[in-house]
């Protein structure tokens, strides 16, 4: 169970009744959000949750995890683990954010609790981030908590029309030595 509070900020478990709020998010912010994730159509209620729904299924079976973050009791993003592989030991986080929310170090520590989470609670060994090179805001998160860049896979993540480039950063159980000092 992952739930807390960053100033403002509650992070707690996306549900399928919260599907029309996840709707209304998307329908105000999709063209943003659509530029960097490969999702389609989740302003319609029905695909926001079944979207929601394969990861409360994910949750059942331990693959993997969706958090909503809510901002004065509005929905403004989602924190996720889009898969986990319990043999290996690792898994993958991302997240999306409204532009209102951004910039107020929200993500950055919302990963951070993340990665307590997998790495103190979950007991897992490895976690990754993926994102395309050009997604200069999303690639300064791991680097801000202290990921390695471990490589890049050409041209494998395609968002609608267009091939993008995926740079893979992990950070490992040992490395992680919490949320680093703002400098
Ligand atoms: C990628 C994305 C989640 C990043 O959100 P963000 O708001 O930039 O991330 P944060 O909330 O951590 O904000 C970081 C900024 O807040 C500032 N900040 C303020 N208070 C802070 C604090 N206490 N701790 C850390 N940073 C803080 C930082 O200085 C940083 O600014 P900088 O980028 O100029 O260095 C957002 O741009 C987004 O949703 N994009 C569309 C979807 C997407 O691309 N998702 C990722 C797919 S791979």
């Amino acid at each position: 169970m992952l739930s807390l509070q960053i100033d403002h900020a509650r992070i707690a478990d996306l549900e399928p009744w919260h599907a029309d709020q996840l709707a209304a998010l998307f329908e105000h912010h999709g063209p943003d959000f659509y530029e960097w994730l490969p999702w389609e159509h989740f302003e319609q209620v029905d695909a926001a949750r079944g979207f929601i729904e394969g990861f409360t299924r994910g949750r059942a079976d331990d693959t993997r995890r969706l958090f909503g973050i809510w901002v004065d009791d509005e929905l403004v993003g989602g924190t996720l683990f889009p898969s986990i592989n319990p043999r290996a030991g690792s898994a993958e986080v991302g997240v999306f954010i409204a532009e209102s929310a951004r910039g107020r170090g929200i993500v950055t520590r919302t990963v951070a609790a993340m990665l307590d989470w997998a790495f103190v609670e979950r007991g897992l060994h490895r976690v990754e981030w993926k994102c395309a090179p050009g997604n200069a805001a999303s690639r300064r998160i791991p680097e801000r908590l202290g990921f390695t860049h471990e490589g890049t896979l050409r041209e494998t993540f395609r968002v609608r029309e267009v091939r993008h480039d995926l740079e893979v950063w992990a950070i490992l159980r040992d490395e992680w030595a919490g949320l680093p000092a703002r400098s």
